[in-house]
């Protein structure tokens, strides 16, 4: 794919407190990250060690916030719930009006967003291509959205809706979800193997699964570094997503 596919995102902040009924602001610096971070613009881009440079690929995607509901009115983008539900788990609840969150609008013309209070410190998860239109999308906490406002470092770089994204886009974690075995598999040829999660903002080199002498990507959005730790997509993790927008999600680039 050589053009843009620019993608409409309606984010729903269902919100128990004043504090996690996050600003517009909030969520536009959040808009603003996606749109440097999907295309390799992102100011931090440059801290990708040398070895790794020719692997930074630009995801060609951009996105902004809804400009017509699903009855073709004019809208922000934004919906707000309150709820009365302090906290949420990924049971989805927050995904239906009917257990006090908000419905999902149509997921084949949207990116739903969902930003609400997630429990046990958990910063979002997502949907994978191919699930139920009712429940697709990303869940990212009131805290970890956009750089601004409630944003609460180290998870304070808009970098979790980048992590879910690139999920709901097909990504597997970078380390093959096999946690510290080296047979796990994200299915891109680009990214070194590597036996598990990386957190915080490791040294360079860290090397695991015999990967020296540059060790694990842990710059990567699909590891569990900090969000001032993470600042690259690869080329075949680009051209992942690439597939996905032509298959499973090709209703979102007419
Ligand atoms: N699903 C992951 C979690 O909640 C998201 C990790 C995002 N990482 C980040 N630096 N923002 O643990
Ligand atoms: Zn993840
Ligand atoms: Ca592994």
């Amino acid at each position: 794919r050589q053009s843009l596919v620019d993608i409409p995102v309606v984010l729903h902040v269902v919100h128990s407190t004043p504090e996690q009924n996050v600003s517009d602001a909030q969520i536009q610096s959040q808009i603003e990250v996606l749109n440097q971070d999907f295309r390799a613009g992102n100011p931090d881009v440059n801290k990708v060690p040398a070895a790794w440079q020719d692997l930074v690929a630009d995801v060609r995607l951009q996105f902004h916030l809804a400009r017509t509901d699903p009855l073709g009115r004019p809208t922000s983008g934004i919906t707000r719930t309150q709820s009365s539900t302090p906290d949420w788990g990924t049971d989805d609840l927050v995904k239906f009006s009917l257990s006090g969150g908000r419905d999902a609008w149509p997921a084949d013309i949207y990116l739903n967003v969902w930003v609400c209070r997630l429990r046990r410190g958990l910063l979002g998860y997502a949907q994978f291509p191919g699930g139920a239109a009712s429940t697709d999308g990303v869940v990212v906490t009131d805290t970890a959205v956009g750089t601004t406002g409630t944003a609460k470092a180290p998870f304070d770089g808009g970098r979790t809706a980048v992590h879910e994204i690139g999920h709901w886009l097909n990504l597997r974690h970078i380390w093959g979800d096999d946690d510290e075995g080296c047979s796990g598999s994200d299915f891109v040829s680009d990214t070194p193997n590597q036996a598990g999660p990386n957190l915080g903002s490791p040294d360079f080199p860290q090397v695991t699964c015999g990967n020296g002498p540059n060790g694990d990507m842990f710059m990567n959005y699909m590891d569990y570094t900090d969000d001032a730790a993470m600042f690259m997509f690869t080329k075949g993790q680009a051209a992942r997503m690439d597939a996905t927008l032509d298959q499973a999600r090709q209703t979102l680039t007419r």
